[in-house]
């Protein structure tokens, strides 16, 4: 069977995404504000202003058959209901007919949020993969790797130094910091991060749901791509044998081969969530760091008088301009949540950039205060079952990699426009050229 074949990646596209695009945009031409914030490039820019009417609006919005949530309460009560789930996590969630279209277009590659990708599944099986791998992203295992960290940052900074004005801060470090540690987690070569960052790229695509045909196509081409070099790289660990606590690559591979306790493709899939989610989001954070902080000088000049503010300034910087803006969840059954009824089925976005403004949480909530002791309260690594395994270790890598570079580089400023992501789900840069010192006048 070609599950490549342009039949079914066709349809496979129609199913995931057609079917959304065409809603959205019919939606949007309608004038639903949720639906334009899907569909038009100036909202996605700077979708803030937007998610304020939503706010004067209703506590949720509907965007055709889908509810948008936006508040902090609200967002925060749905994520840790056992009322709701993952979309696709439950069996017989999905009407027969596109069940049945499901199966006539076949499954598409191994992806980070497709199931049986971890983020995609609801317990009991998310219970099973998750407790494979949090041993090594608990505090103290990130504590440990801090040190390393501020290495690899030196050394990103020594190459960044070299190359002077031609220095892009997203391609030179800000990608290349969390693509390294990632890498040497799960026991990858790390000469290959280019190609996993190429890859990732694609398989960050997916992410967006109403992706058009031809971003869809070559998501797909990267995610297989990757699948098909981590079984390739699951052989060669096989070959010259796993050692546990070596690597988390080696842990799953015994966890598969000895214990049986993931089959051939969660093995996969859990390699593919990890690898992407540890560097396609913290670039994201570093980036909207910089950008933060280069244009609110003041708060720049908070956090070089006091270094202690910079896991404060961390926890702002992702309440701001969270990298993750939304996630989505089922009605498993009629439910009331937050004051809300929901009926079975109901399929909910939560907007967490809306929730981590709300002003019912965040005193003077749309500035941008590096000392403000609630940032902590955000909603940027989502909460309940599926909050994210790797918060700790990000937030490591965003203290260690933003001090690093404001002390290396106290006057870095970013040259000309930096180009956004286009993504809707990831908010972030994907360039921005940099100057890395102050231009020195002359004396006259
Ligand atoms: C600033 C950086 C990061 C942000 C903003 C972020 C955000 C998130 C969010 C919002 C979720 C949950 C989505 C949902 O509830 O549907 C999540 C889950 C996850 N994240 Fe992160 N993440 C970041 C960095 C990382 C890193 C460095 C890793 C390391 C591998 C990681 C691994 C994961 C995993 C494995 C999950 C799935 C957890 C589960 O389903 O139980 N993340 N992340």
């Amino acid at each position: 069977m070609d599950l490549t074949s342009s039949p079914r990646r066709r349809l496979r596209w129609a199913l995931r995404h057609g079917i959304v695009r065409f809603g959205a945009r019919r939606g949007a031409r309608a004038g639903n504000l949720a639906a334009r914030l899907m569909t038009e490039p100036a909202l996605v820019a700077d979708p803030f202003p937007a998610y304020e009417q939503m706010r004067a609006q209703s506590r949720f919005v509907p965007n055709g058959p889908v509810w948008v949530a936006h508040d902090h309460d609200l967002c925060t009560a749905i994520l840790r209901s056992s009322d709701f789930g993952v979309i696709g996590g439950h069996d017989g969630q999905t009407p027969p007919l596109l069940t049945r279209l499901a199966l006539l277009a076949g499954p598409g590659p191994v992806g980070p949020v497709e199931p049986p990708s971890m983020l995609a599944v609801d317990a009991p099986d998310h219970t099973r993969m998750r407790k494979l791998v949090t041993r090594a992203f608990t505090a103290r295992a990130v504590a440990q790797l801090r040190e390393r960290t501020a290495q690899i940052a030196a050394e990103l900074l020594d190459t960044m130094a070299a190359k002077g004005d031609a220095a892009d801060l997203v391609a030179d470090y800000a990608s290349l910091l969390p693509a390294t540690v990632i890498a040497e987690m799960l026991g990858a070569p790390v000469e290959m991060r280019g190609q996993f960052l190429a890859w990732g790229a694609g398989a960050a695509l997916s992410i967006d749901p109403g992706v058009t045909y031809s971003e869809f196509r070559r998501s797909e081409a990267d995610l297989r791509a990757l699948d098909t070099w981590m079984r390739g790289h699951f052989d060669n660990v096989r070959r010259r044998g796993p050692v546990p606590g070596q690597d988390i690559l080696s842990d799953l591979v015994l966890a598969r081969d000895e214990k049986g306790a993931l089959t051939d493709t969660e093995l996969a899939s859990v390699a593919v969530l990890l690898l992407a989610a540890g560097f396609e989001t913290t670039v994201n954070l570093i980036g909207n760091a910089v950008m933060l902080l280069t244009t609110h000088t003041e708060q720049l000049a908070l956090l070089q008088a006091d270094p202690g503010l910079w896991p404060q300034a961390v926890s702002e910087v992702l309440r701001y301009e969270s990298p993750v803006q939304r996630t989505a969840r089922v009605a498993h059954r009629d439910t009331v949540v937050a004051g809300e009824h929901v009926p079975a089925g109901q399929l909910v976005i939560m907007v967490l950039g809306a929730a981590n403004r709300d002003p019912a949480v965040f005193a003077d909530a749309q500035r941008f205060d590096v000392t403000r002791v609630d940032a902590g309260a955000h909603l940027a690594f989502s909460s309940g079952a599926h909050y994210c395994l790797g918060a700790g270790l990000a937030e490591m890598e965003g203290e260690v990699a933003l001090k690093a570079l404001f002390d290396r580089f106290p006057d870095i400023t970013p040259v000309g426009v930096p180009h956004r992501r286009p993504t809707r789900v990831l908010r972030g840069y994907d360039a921005m050229p940099v100057r890395l010192t102050a231009s020195v006048r002359e004396p006259a």
